[in-house]
Order: structure tokens, then sequence, then C-alpha cells
């Protein structure tokens, strides 16, 4: 099975420029790039960070988006978010039994775990309560030995970054123990607006630059504390062996200096 990765939108209103980008136009590039060759996606899952301000007109610009994407898309929520202001323009979401924004899917003989690490203002950092952590617990029991996906916007441990590591989940050793004993096969995540991938206890990870601005993997290499960096969307296959994870940098893709005929035919 295939599906899409994307993280990151900061949206804000469809006019407003936010850090030298406008966010609604990358969005739209992005979710039309897709269109055109993903549409056999199973799904586009979206970790968060969904609007810079958690404004309800950011919400409304981004759920009319997605209203003709033609994919399944299922959205979390990240530390820029507001859970209040989501849940009235995205009435229709599901919600675990606390009112979070989690939930699962099944699909392909997987299972999909889609989690809500939001802490709330004014710190940065994710937190996974004790009530969101039963949830998990249950749907990892009842899971049942498939293999599990987990999808969030905060990373449950340290990716080595001196500044996102300060924000990271809050109670990583709560997070780490609800996983024993499952078949977690891989974490997505957002927040870091950068390519990270790796290993992490035995999971495989990865996440992805933001749709917007970026964030430079050292501190001081730019005068700013965002960069511009190309934007990118990931498109993962599961496989019966294992997991794939491409990223592609749509936004900056463009045919390479050379004759159109060049290259071809001549690699094999
Ligand atoms: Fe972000």
């Amino acid at each position: 099975m295939k599906f899409i990765h994307v993280t990151d939108l900061h949206l804000v209103e469809e006019s407003e420029i936010l850090w030298g980008l406008k966010p609604i136009e990358t969005l739209d590039a992005c979710l039309a790039d897709i269109q055109k060759h993903h549409a056999d996606a199973a799904f586009v899952a979206i970790t968060g960070d969904l609007a810079e301000r958690g404004e309800v007109a950011a919400y409304e610009l981004l759920k009319q988006r997605l209203s003709t994407l033609g994919l399944p898309v299922l959205l979390m929520l990240g530390n820029h978010d507001d859970r209040t202001n989501f849940k009235q323009v995205f009435s229709d979401v599901p919600l675990d039994h606390g009112g979070f924004v989690q939930q699962v899917r099944e699909d392909h003989g997987g299972v999909f775990l889609f989690l809500d690490t939001l802490k709330g203002p004014p710190s940065s950092a994710g937190l996974y309560t004790p009530e969101r952590r039963e949830w998990l617990s249950q749907q990892l029991d009842k899971a049942a030995g498939r293999p599990v996906y987990l999808f969030m916007h905060h990373p449950p441990f340290s990716i080595a970054h001196e500044l996102m590591d300060k924000i990271m989940l809050d109670d990583p050793e709560e997070f780490a123990a609800l996983l024993q004993g499952h078949d977690v096969k891989h974490i997505f995540f957002g927040h870091g607006h950068r390519a990270v991938s790796g290993v992490w206890r035995g999971i495989s990870f990865s996440a992805l630059p933001s749709l917007n601005h970026q964030l430079p993997l050292v501190g001081g290499s730019v005068e700013t504390v965002y960069s511009h960096e190309p934007p990118a969307y990931a498109v993962v296959h599961v496989t019966g062996e294992g997991i794939i994870v491409h990223n592609d940098a749509f936004y900056d893709r463009k045919a390479a200096t050379m004759p159109a005929d060049a290259e071809r035919g001549t690699w094999y």
C-alpha cells in the first residue's frame, strides 16, 4: 500500500505572508502534485501545525482545500493549533472518549494510529496525558499483534537538534512504556521542520520539512531562526518486506539542464 505524509502547513489567511512565504500557495501546489501523481494513495496524513495561530479562518481555508482532494485525509494537531477551533470547523473528525483528536484507521492489514500531542500555550512542547495514553493502550491491545504505525506531531525522543529537543514530548518515558510488547513498525512525526529519519528503540521513524518555513540544522548557520529550504511531502510504501519513505521536494522540482532526449534508454 501507499500513503502520503505531509506536515506543518502553518496556514494563515489566504492573502497573508508568513516568514516571506504564502503557506496556502505551497499547500495548493502540494495537493495538486499529490492529485496528479498519487491519486492511488490510500490516504494523506498531516501531522499537525495545520494553522499558524490556530484560527478558525485558517481551518476553514484548509477544509475548503481538502474538500476537492479526493483522498481520505487524517488530520492531527500541533503546538500551533487550537483544539477548540479545530473541532468547531472539522466537526466530523473522530475524537477519543476524552475529546482529543485521536483516531484509528485499519488498512491493508495494518493499524494506523493518529495521536493528539497538543499540550497547549504558552508551551510549544508536546504532552501525552494519562487519558490519551489510555486510548493508545486500548488501540494497541486491539491491534492484537498486527503491525502498528504511529502518527504524531511531537517526537517522543531527542532528534539531536538543539532547539527542537527543548520542545519534544514532555513525557517520553511514559510514552515509550506504552509501546512495549506491541509490533510498532514506524513513527511518522512533524514539528522539526526538517527531514529526519532513523531508529529509536528498534522502531524506525521519519519526519519532514514544513510546507512553509524550515529550521536550520545548525542554529546560526543563517542569521534568522527559520530558514528557506525546499518543502517536501513523503510518499510512503508499506510492503510485505518493510517500509520505504520517499521525500519529494515537489515545489523545487524542475527539468534538469540537459536535452530532453539525453541519457534515455542507456541505463540497463
Ligand atoms: Fe511547525
